[in-house]
């Protein structure tokens, strides 16, 4: 049991897991995801997988952090029949947020670094545009560790605060001023003819475009976006009042992560269609693309590109604190270590690896920290995508599914979403999700 914990108020709760789970995800990868597999079809997989599969995995991890009401590890030994004790080990699954830490913490550092270049000057061509992030990311080691460094302090510090003064104030203040600023950039993009083109882009489908590869990526890409298998929502709910409807929770992060991201992919596509530039880019969208099309608006570009920067570090940095928060309540609730100590201690393990995945994309030191043909940083980012999260999902299917009571389970859960409901999602935590997660991981491993 956590002591003299503070918890989360409704909204805070809320607000925070869908602050966990609107990410750079969102913002950076859905969109260039989008562009790269064709757009509506790719959009379709992703939203079938978050409902079929991802509300019913985010509803059965919040399931272990309410009845738990402690760090993952607790939670699944004390939690777990007595003849099934095994099951602790599967709490081990908080590290791998610190895994993911060693390079997202590394990406929110380059968009700190172009809110600098969209207050000095946006590039005007690609030329510019490939020129000043390939000097970032290819030979500028130092100015991204300053900006590695600056995403760390500022995660750490919200950190301190706790569940009530860091995580959900935090919260509490960015997330509605990210949708706040996401819309107001669709309803500018509305005015463009660019605007319809965009939503043709993204829902009319296509199936000819739709290849299995196509279709692992979305799957894979849904799990990642709504934060399931690692321990982070399981963290936050295990800070909830009692009386708190999971499954209503579940349903709102889940709508919000959706919304957020398929805003973000209008406007992001509507500006690229109105102005000329490549949907299919790749992960060079947000950071080349979109810069030379803000440069093209004067000075309205500097003011949107500065908003829609802004808006992606805040996404950025309410799911970092999420992805640190497990190891940080570990070291607390096992260890009875500070909030300090444990903050630092687990900052400065994903501080440290950072820097080298810095350096794994740099010229002069790039041919040193290769695993097999992958730079670090592709290599982790590929575990972490292909095996770690899935692995996280399966053990929370599972352990819901197998290791518990129907009967325990449905006594929490039945009053919640009703019989009908309930019958269905607990089919699928059984039969569908450890299944569908398997499959993705397999293929994602062999392809
Ligand atoms: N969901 C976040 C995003 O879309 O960027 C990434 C993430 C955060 C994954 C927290 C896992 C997690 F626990």
């Amino acid at each position: 049991m956590r002591k003299n914990v503070a918890q989360f108020s409704r909204i805070g709760f809320i607000l925070s897991a869908a602050g966990a789970a609107v990410g750079l995800g969102n913002i950076w990868k859905f969109p260039y995801m989008t562009g790269v597999y064709g757009g509506g079809a790719f959009v379709m997989v992703y939203l079938i997988t978050i409902l079929l599969i991802g509300v019913s995995l985010l509803v059965a991890e919040m399931y272990i952090g309410k009845i738990g009401q402690a760090d993952a590890v607790s939670n699944f030994e004390n939690e777990a029949p007595k003849a099934k004790r095994a099951w602790a080990k599967a709490g081990y699954i908080i590290f791998i947020g610190l895994i993911i830490m060693t390079f997202y913490s590394v990406v929110i550092g380059w968009i700190f670094y172009y809110l600098y270049v969209a207050l000095t000057g946006l590039p005007t061509n690609l030329q510019d545009a490939q020129n000043i992030f390939n000097t970032l990311y290819a030979s500028s080691p130092w100015l991204q560790i300053t900006f590695h460094t600056l995403s760390t302090a500022i995660v750490a510090a919200i950190l301190f605060g706790g569940i009530k003064n860091g995580i959900e104030k935090f919260n509490l203040l960015l997330m509605p001023t990210l949708i706040v600023i996401l819309l107001g950039l669709m309803v500018y993009a509305m005015q463009f003819e660019g605007f319809s083109k965009a939503l043709a882009f993204m829902f009319a489908p296509d199936f000819s475009k739709l290849n299995s590869e196509a279709i692992i990526r979305a799957v894979g890409h849904s799990f990642f976006t709504l934060s399931i298998g690692i321990g982070s929502i399981m963290a936050y709910a295990a800070a909830l009042p009692k009386e708190t409807n999971i499954f209503r929770a579940g349903l709102w992060v889940a709508f919000l992560d959706t919304f957020i991201a398929l805003i973000a992919g209008i406007v992001i596509f509507s500006f690229l269609f109105q102005f000329g530039g490549e949907p299919a880019k790749g992960p060079g969208l947000v950071f080349m693309s979109l810069p030379i099309i803000f440069a093209k608006l004067g000075t309205v570009g500097t003011v949107i590109a500065l908003l829609f920067f802004l808006g992606m570090a805040f996404a950025g940095l309410t799911s970092a604190i999420s992805l640190v928060e497990p190891a940080v309540m570990y070291l607390e609730d096992r260890y009875e270590w500070s909030k300090k100590k444990a903050v630092i201690f687990n900052s400065l393990l994903y501080y440290v690896v950072g820097i080298l995945v810095v350096f794994s994309t740099t010229d002069g030191f790039k041919e040193y920290l290769m695993i097999g043909k992958k730079s670090l940083f592709d290599a982790l980012e590929f575990a972490v995508d292909s095996f770690l999260m899935p692995l996280g999902g399966i053990l929370i299917a599972l352990f819901v599914g197998y290791a518990l009571s129907k009967e325990r389970v449905a006594k929490e859960l039945v009053p919640e979403m009703g019989e009908k409901i309930f019958a269905v999602w607990y089919f699928s935590i059984r039969y569908i999700a450890p299944f569908a997660v398997l499959f993705l991981a397999y293929n994602s491993l062999t392809s």
